[in-house]
């Protein structure tokens, strides 16, 4: 695979084609926040708060480091006045949904976002993907998934897989951002409690 150069933040960086900006970044330390991004799973570009400013041939343009691929001379800001607003709009719009999320709070402090801007909605989950994603890409269970469309999509567990998968499993848990996953579990296992195979199989 041929070696690309690029510069992000005023350093040359090395990478390798087919990689993205977030990985090229990632590979020499600079952070840029993420928030539907996981190493195992293929890119879903949900979020936006990866936002970074590209310049290519002259013409800036703002994308998405986790999904847009490395090119030759790139030149990219990871930080800047764009980057930076778009950063804070999105998280006054995230934090309308999960007000408490700590990882949200911090963004915030970070981009001087203000979590009371836009009125608060009901569900608390972000829609980051990650809980059904990890479940469908790397457990293939399937056991959570996303019901319902636009304002009003929310995730949700299929008791029938969740009551036999995920009492022993659980690993989707710390990928949430907000509470919104453990809330959902709780509720199936609630509804399913009269199932005795919501619990692990007592020892022989
Ligand atoms: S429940 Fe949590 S992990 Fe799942 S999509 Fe919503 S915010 Fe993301
Ligand atoms: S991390 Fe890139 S869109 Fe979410």
């Amino acid at each position: 695979m041929s070696e690309i150069l690029l510069q992000i933040d005023g350093k040359e960086v090395k990478a390798r084609e087919g990689m993205t900006i977030l990985e090229a970044a990632q590979s020499v330390g600079i952070f840029i926040p993420t928030l539907c991004h996981h190493e195992k799973l293929e890119p879903f570009g949900a979020c936006r708060i990866c936002t970074v400013e590209v310049e290519t041939r002259g013409r800036t343009n703002l994308v998405a480091a986790c999904l847009y691929p490395v090119e030759q001379n790139l030149v990219v800001r990871t930080r800047s006045e764009k980057v930076d607003k778009t950063r804070k709009m999105l998280l006054e719009l995230l934090l309308a949904h999960a007000p408490d999320a700590g990882v949200l709070q911090d963004l915030a402090q970070e981009y001087g976002a203000d979590k009371d801007r836009f009125e608060k909605e009901a569900s608390f989950c972000i829609h980051c993907g990650l809980c059904v994603r990890y479940c469908a890409e790397v457990k293939k269970k399937n056991a959570v998934g996303f019901v319902d469309r636009g304002t009003r999509r929310e995730i949700s567990f299929i008791p029938e897989i969740a009551s036999k998968e995920c009492w022993n499993c659980k690993e989707c848990f710390p990928l949430c951002p907000t509470e919104a996953l453990q809330a959902a579990y709780v509720l199936t296992e609630a509804l399913t409690s009269s199932s005795p195979s919501f619990e692990p199989e007592p020892e022989e």
